[in-house]
């Protein structure tokens, strides 16, 4: 007891010196009409206490419990804002925001600022009683561009907030959620220096992490801002500063420090005016993973899908699922080396690309192969899916007219539902009835190609080989002698010198693939440089070519991307091996092209887990020329509008059930 008194005394002399180094606030969490809400440590605007007693009007009406009033922000440039106003305001807010709710207008001493931009001197709010009582609302500020107004340190975009009323801060937003299909590695929020930090928040009961997201009202889309408030999620590979990059790999995760600079590609989603919401867990080091045995540093993101317990493919599995799985996001970023954007896309039944090589910088983004590493996109809806990628794959050329010769592969190269029917073969009527639809919109009907044979006619005299023997080793000779050399052995000797010596460690997957490239002879990247531009050259000449004026591309090749079959995530799937083999996968790999996921149904299946009829996603793979990407863009858009494709939905079933 004595102790105690004494370590107190001692502190409380050296109170004013060291609170400022020992406290630092980190922020509030608390619940709003039974949301959780975050409030963010720094506030955004004051309202001058001094000149407004805040504190008595909030003690006339009771107190406060949080220790904060809600707040929302309403322009108006009307003289009177009255009933209908406020209706309007609550309609158009409710529809368009998931963070400001009724509640800012209900309970505890709710306010409303009416931020008036007119230039009368006299404007009046007249709210009826009964709108008030309906409301709650105690009273209504007004801006300070007219003498009896309530002055704002900085001026506040329309929205909700929260008002401390003993400093006058204002804070803003954050609407949290729990990410239950546990997709992300962490919440992120914007920090005091330009960068990111992880949100410390949590919803109150939650198992799983906790997403923040501001209020969309806070933004508006211009055209030097087209995604202004849309949210997006960065897989993490990619570099942001203030954030480390773990690559799926604890001990990665743990020897790096935070990141001092953000990587280009996402800065510039993020000049866009999109809303970084948090980094998605990928498989380690962007390897094929699948779950959930092969998931050993991270457990493997929930594909909400059909019974919720199927594979999400991989490696950008987090992003995937994310966009599949969550309604208050809009976007999520990922990379395709070999598959790891299209596998994800097909698996979580939501529009995803592999962009045409090289078409956004990868500086700052962990490397798995330069020569075959992308940046993609996963979206719902195919016109918000355009805007981003105009706007991401900048250099490109957008195009307004389409090809009208759409090839569709007949071999073995081409499907997997030819070579794996689903028991039913819905997925093989879906696929049919998709491209008759698609022929219909451009006017034309498909050619089926056989790519085998194809090759055998047409390749360059110097090869001998067939395709399925030229490219057997080419995807990962490059992808185990680049990464080794550029990530694996650098980590080793820097985890080695932090930690006396000891290796880290590393899932079967990537080793297993590291260990392969290490036995390979110094000659081998050359040659599968060789061989990749020799496929390269010969697609581009032989079976899409690019260079048309009007449409870039000459023609589309499809293929099926995922066709309802199942992976269950409780399957043991036996260890992993080296990525051997040809498939239609591996074309736009590569061949540099973009091939972009499109979901276009879904199959029925009998689930073991719920011994119910379930639905997984069916999907497609559109192949253009390299480099012709936003006319893809353009033909999805058009493709919605026409009815022809559908935005997706979150949770089990792609459709909705429709
Ligand atoms: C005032 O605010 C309203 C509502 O946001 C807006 O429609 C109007 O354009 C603004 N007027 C001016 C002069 O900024
Ligand atoms: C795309 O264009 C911008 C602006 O000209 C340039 O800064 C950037 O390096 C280019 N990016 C790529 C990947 O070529
Ligand atoms: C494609 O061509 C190869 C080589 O000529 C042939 O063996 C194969 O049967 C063909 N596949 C189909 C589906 O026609
Ligand atoms: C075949 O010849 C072309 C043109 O001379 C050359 O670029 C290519 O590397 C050669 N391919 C092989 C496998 O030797
Ligand atoms: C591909 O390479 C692996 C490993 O060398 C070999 O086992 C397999 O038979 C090869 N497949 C083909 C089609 O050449
Ligand atoms: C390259 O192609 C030749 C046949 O043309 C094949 O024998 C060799 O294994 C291939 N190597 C790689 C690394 O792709
Ligand atoms: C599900 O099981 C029922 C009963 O065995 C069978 O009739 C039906 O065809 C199965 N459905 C699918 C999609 O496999």
């Amino acid at each position: 007891m004595g102790r105690v008194r004494l370590l107190f005394v001692a502190a409380a002399v050296g109170c004013a010196v060291a609170a400022q180094t020992v406290f630092q606030h980190t922020g509030t969490t608390l619940l709003l009409g039974g949301l959780p809400y975050f409030v963010p440590p720094t506030p955004v605007s004051q309202i001058d206490v001094l000149a407004y007693d805040v504190l008595a009007l909030v003690d006339q009406n009771g107190g406060l419990s949080s220790g904060f009033v809600p707040i929302s922000v309403i322009p108006s440039g009307n003289t009177e804002f009255g009933d209908s106003a406020l209706a309007a305001t609550v309609q158009a807010w409710k529809e368009k925001d998931d963070v400001w709710s009724e509640a800012f207008l209900k309970g505890e001493c709710p306010w409303i600022y009416i931020a008036y931009n007119g230039s009368q001197d006299s404007p009046s709010v007249s709210l009826t009683d009964e709108s008030k009582e309906g409301y709650g609302i105690q009273l209504a500020l007004r801006a300070a561009s007219y003498s009896g107004g309530v002055d704002l340190s900085s001026p506040l975009p329309s929205g909700p907030y929260f008002l401390d009323p003993l400093s006058g801060n204002v804070f803003e937003a954050y609407r949290l959620y729990d990410d239950e299909n546990q997709a992300f590695l962490y919440s992120t929020i914007p920090d005091d220096s330009g960068g990111y930090e992880v949100l410390s928040a949590k919803v109150p009961g939650a198992a799983t992490e906790t997403i923040g997201v501001p209020s969309r009202l806070y933004f508006t889309p211009t055209p030097e801002h087209p995604l202004a408030g849309m949210r997006f999620a960065v897989k993490d590979i990619y570099d942001v500063q203030g954030l480390r990059t773990g690559c799926g790999n604890r001990a990665y995760w743990a020897l790096y420090p935070p990141r001092t600079q953000t990587a280009p590609a996402v800065q510039r989603l993020l000049d866009s005016g999109l809303v970084l919401v948090g980094k998605t867990k990928s498989s380690q080091f962007a390897n094929g993973e699948v779950a959930t045995d092969d998931w050993v540093d991270l457990h493997a993101p929930y594909n909400p899908r059909g019974d919720g317990y199927q594979d999400g493919s991989s490696s950008s599995t987090g992003s995937g699922t994310a966009v599949a799985a969550y309604p208050w996001l809009d976007f999520a970023i990922g990379s395709d080396t070999g598959g790891s954007m299209r596998g994800p896309a097909g698996a979580n039944g939501v529009f995803g690309n592999r962009p045409s090589h090289g078409a956004v910088s990868l500086d700052d983004v962990m490397p798995l192969s330069p020569a075959l590493d992308t940046a993609g996109i996963f979206a719902r809806d195919a016109r918000a899916w355009t805007v981003a990628g105009h706007w991401w794959y900048q250099n490109f050329t957008a195009y307004s007219q389409f090809p009208q010769n759409i090839l569709f592969p007949v071999d073995s190269f081409g499907s997997s539902y030819l070579t794996h029917p689903p028991a039913d073969g819905t997925a093989a009527a879906t696929f049919n009835n998709f491209i008759q639809k698609l022929e219909d919109f451009l006017r034309t009907t498909r050619t089926e190609m056989n790519l085998t044979s194809l090759w055998l006619e047409t390749k360059p005299s110097n090869v001998s080989s067939p395709l399925s023997e030229m490219l057997n080793t080419t995807y990962p000779v490059l992808i185990t002698t680049d990464q080794t050399s550029l990530l694996a052995e650098p980590f080793f000797a820097d985890y080695a010198a932090a930690h006396e010596g000891r290796k880290p460690f590393v899932d079967p997957a990537p080793l297993t693939r590291w260990t392969y490239g290490w036995s390979l002879p110094a000659s081998a990247h050359d040659e599968a440089i060789v061989n990749k531009t020799t496929f390269m050259d010969w697609f581009a000449r032989e079976v899409v070519r690019g260079g048309d004026p009007n449409t870039c591309s000459e023609g589309i090749f499809l293929y099926p991307q995922s066709s309802g079959r199942t992976t269950y995530r409780n399957a043991y799937s036996g260890p992993p091996g080296t990525p051997f083999g040809f498939s239609s996968g591996r074309i736009a790999v590569f061949a540099e092209t973009p091939d972009m996921v499109v979901p276009i149904g879904e199959a029925p299946y009998n689930s073991t887990i719920t011994g119910k009829t379930e639905y997984l996603p069916v999907t497609l793979s559109f192949v253009a020329a390299k480099g012709c990407d936003l006319m893809l863009f353009s033909l999805f858009a058009a493709l919605q509008d026409a009815g022809v494709i559908s935005p997706v939905s979150t949770g089990s079933r792609v459709f909705g059930g429709s």
